[in-house]
């Protein structure tokens, strides 16, 4: 955050008492009526969550910049996750398109519709590296590699802020959930999570490190304990690392509750301890449960919270304010169009970007099919459109969207669609055996309410729910030919759907183009081109599953009897991640790898060797092969999104810095140790495909 606003910061600090001091700390959940209003003109509120709509945020910031003693104007915050209107697919859809300018943009759109609703600050982009697809919440995750993270974190950041955040159509973003949220012990949510300090720098800190130097404006605390000591009491982690070591100089916000939850952590005895232990460590606002408004002035009275931190939390907020230019300009234009009135380029952006992140994850050949043929649509969520639209979506309108069934209907397909099953639907055999009896091919649409994943979302069988498995298998005995479809918010536990299945097209909760994007796909009018960013088990037992593993010293081996391995389970994931299949054929070739004044330069050519055109997504993997730490076997270090034409070659280069391959040690020094790095160049995290390079310090 700039500081050219310093001086006129003091200055209306200095002229603050230490309640109006104390209410620029405090968050309420908006709710309508004269109890707030009369708070907010005693200078008791400093900023809210849920107000969107231009005509409340224009009256309340005329209240607080003309009615209350600082005129000090609001910030109002909202979880604007992945749209605000026009709704994009959930995040860990999106990152399956492997696009930075697809993580700007869609965050670009979300901005502007979210200020012409009054919201001046999103509750995004939520950074937490995923491993566990029990945990509900890997919905709103870019997925389970610190690298991509990294490079969606910027990218979020500056669609959201823009190069100046104090534009109009700008909010202001927030790094979350600082930090290793997604690591809960048993995905399960709000638990806690335990590791290494390494473990914590190397993979779950890049992405956070990556927005702080993008810029962003604020950061959230997360809700669990790490390693004993709840994230939102962490002098360490917002004291040292944030202010210390990064030089942010913004806003942190504690998650929903999380500063009385100190008390259930049991770490504060009271909601007084709580409101100490937490101002102390450095976090800024109290999210909504009233613990800072309550306490903070006996506490500043009593010696236990001094007037330099009360102070100097106040500063941050009115530095983000000033930097979101309110003070400037605290109004926004009353909004005259409709809410659900989305332009149809927003929602020809949303198609294609739904259209990008659709996995296609088998196919026998089946696909892409005919329209002219008798097709027969089965499941509940072809025609559901509150679970295309995934979690985090504030207002339910299901009308906004276009499912599957309403897009084979408007493109006049000649189809039936026979419900038969669903995520919460036992299978209906008789209306099954009715609907299938002369079809030519069946699209089956599987997987999850858009409930079953997201916050407090955690499942321990993530295998596909309701009826749905018995409907595929029935497919299957029936030798029909059929297409499986996933609406879903994780990976699932499908290695049988994968059996049955002669193809599966993964398509996540899409958003309000959803039934387009799948129909485009289908017909084969786009070719897929998305790649996973978290692996899939095949079985729930095997979570946490992810590619960036160490080797143990008994890596896994079919032959080996005493590996480290399953007895019961495939050693290989059912689908790993940077997996994705298209309508092609992509062959790598020629791998050249150098090390050259400590930088690699890698380069391989891509060939399309079959006859349609398509996007492949060229991964770069380095392997440390010997450190003074067990280093995984593989960590994404690059990728490119290549056109390709049918037939066309391209050669595709890439140059890592070797400050890029360290990693952390005990003693929290980032070291790049001298010696050998195999490198990898492929279409997924499975590639083969390598050079050895040796660095020399
Ligand atoms: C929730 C979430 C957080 C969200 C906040 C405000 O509990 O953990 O991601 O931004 O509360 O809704």
């Amino acid at each position: 955050m700039t500081d050219k606003y310093e001086d006129r910061i003091e200055t209306i600090l200095a002229n603050m008492t230490v309640k109006e001091k104390i209410g620029q700390l405090n968050m309420l959940r908006y709710e309508e009526g004269e109890e707030q209003e009369q708070q907010l003109r005693d200078g008791l509120v400093g900023t809210y969550i849920g107000v969107s709509k231009s005509d409340v945020a224009n009256h309340l910031q005329q209240v607080a910049t003309e009615e209350t003693a600082n005129q000090i104007p609001l910030l109002f915050g909202l979880d604007v996750i992945h749209g605000r209107h026009t709704i994009f697919p959930i995040p860990l859809a999106e990152a399956c398109c492997w696009d930075d300018d697809v993580f700007e943009k869609t965050a670009e759109i979300a901005a502007k519709e979210a200020t012409e609703d009054g919201v001046n600050w999103t509750f995004a982009p939520m950074l937490d590296v995923v491993r566990d697809a029990r945990w509900g919440r890997v919905a709103e995750s870019a997925g389970e590699d610190p690298y991509l993270l990294s490079r969606y974190a910027r990218a979020k950041v500056k669609g959201f802020q823009g190069e100046d955040v104090s534009a109009k159509d700008r909010v202001l973003a927030c790094a979350k959930h600082f930090v290793a949220y997604g690591s809960a012990v048993g995905g399960r949510d709000y638990n806690g999570t335990s590791m290494s300090i390494q473990t914590l720098w190397d993979t779950y800190m890049p992405p956070f490190m990556a927005a702080t130097e993008a810029g962003v404006a604020t950061y959230m605390t997360a809700f669990q304990e790490l390693n004993g000591t709840p994230c939102s009491t962490s002098e360490y982690l917002f004291r040292d690392v944030l202010r210390k070591m990064w030089k942010f100089n913004g806003i942190v916000v504690s998650d929903d509750g999380a500063v009385q939850e100190c008390v259930s952590h049991g770490v504060a005895e009271t909601r007084k301890d709580a409101a100490e232990l937490c101002l102390n460590a450095g976090v800024d606002i109290d999210m909504e449960d009233l613990v800072y408004i309550e306490y903070l002035e006996e506490l500043i009275e009593e010696g236990k919270v001094s007037m330099e931190v009360l102070d100097e939390s106040v500063r941050n907020v009115l530095r983000v304010k000033f930097a979101k230019g309110l003070f400037d300009n605290p109004y926004v234009e009353p909004k005259t169009r409709a809410d659900d009135d989305i332009s149809k380029e927003n929602r020809a952006y949303a198609r294609e970007v739904a259209r990008k992140s659709i996995v296609l994850m088998k196919n026998n050949g089946i696909l892409p099919i005919s329209r002219k043929q008798k097709l027969v649509v089965l499941g509940e969520l072809a025609d559901s459109g509150l679970d295309m639209l995934g979690t985090w979506v504030l207002e339910e309108k299901p009308h906004t969207v276009v499912t599957l069934v309403q897009a084979l209907k408007e493109q006049n397909i000649d189809f039936t669609y026979e419900v038969c099953t669903g995520p919460k639907k036992a299978f209906d055999k008789e209306a099954f055996e009715h609907a299938v009896c002369d079809a030519d091919l069946v699209i089956a649409a599987v997987g999850e309410t858009a409930l079953m994943s997201g916050e407090a979302s955690s499942r321990c069988n993530i295998d596909l729910p309701g009826g749905q498995k018995d409907m595929l298998e029935a497919l299957q005995k029936k030798q029909i030919p059929f297409v499986t479809v996933l609406f879903n918010g994780r990976p699932l536990a499908i290695k049988d759907v994968a059996e049955w299945s002669p193809a599966i097209v993964e398509a996540w909760a899409l958003g309000i183009e959803a039934g387009n994007a799948v129909a485009d796909v289908l017909f084969g009018d786009y070719n897929p081109s998305g790649r996973l960013t978290m692996t899939f088990p095949n079985y729930s037992g095997e979570c946490p599953v992810y590619y960036n593993h160490n080797n143990t010293g008994r890596p896994a081996d079919e032959k080996m009897e005493l590996s480290s391995k399953y007895t019961d389970a495939p050693i290989e994931p059912l689908y790993p991640f940077g997996y994705g299949l298209s309508y092609t054929n992509y062959e790598y070739s020629d791998l050249k790898a150098e090390m050259k004044e400590n930088c690699i330069y890698a380069e391989a050519t891509v060939t399309n060797v079959g006859d349609m055109d398509g996007e492949e997504t060229v991964q770069v993997y380095i392997r440390d092969k010997v450190a003074s730490y067990a280093r995984p076997v593989k960590e994404l270090k690059d990728y490119k999104k290549v056109h390709l034409g049918a037939g066309e070659s391209k050669r595709v280069c890439f140059e890592i810095d070797i400050q890029n391959l360290g990693f952390y040690n005990m003693k929290l020094e980032y070291v790049v140790e001298p010696g050998e790095f195999e490198v990898f160049v492929g279409h997924d995290s499975t590639t083969t495909l390598s050079n050895v390079v040796r660095y020399e310090q």
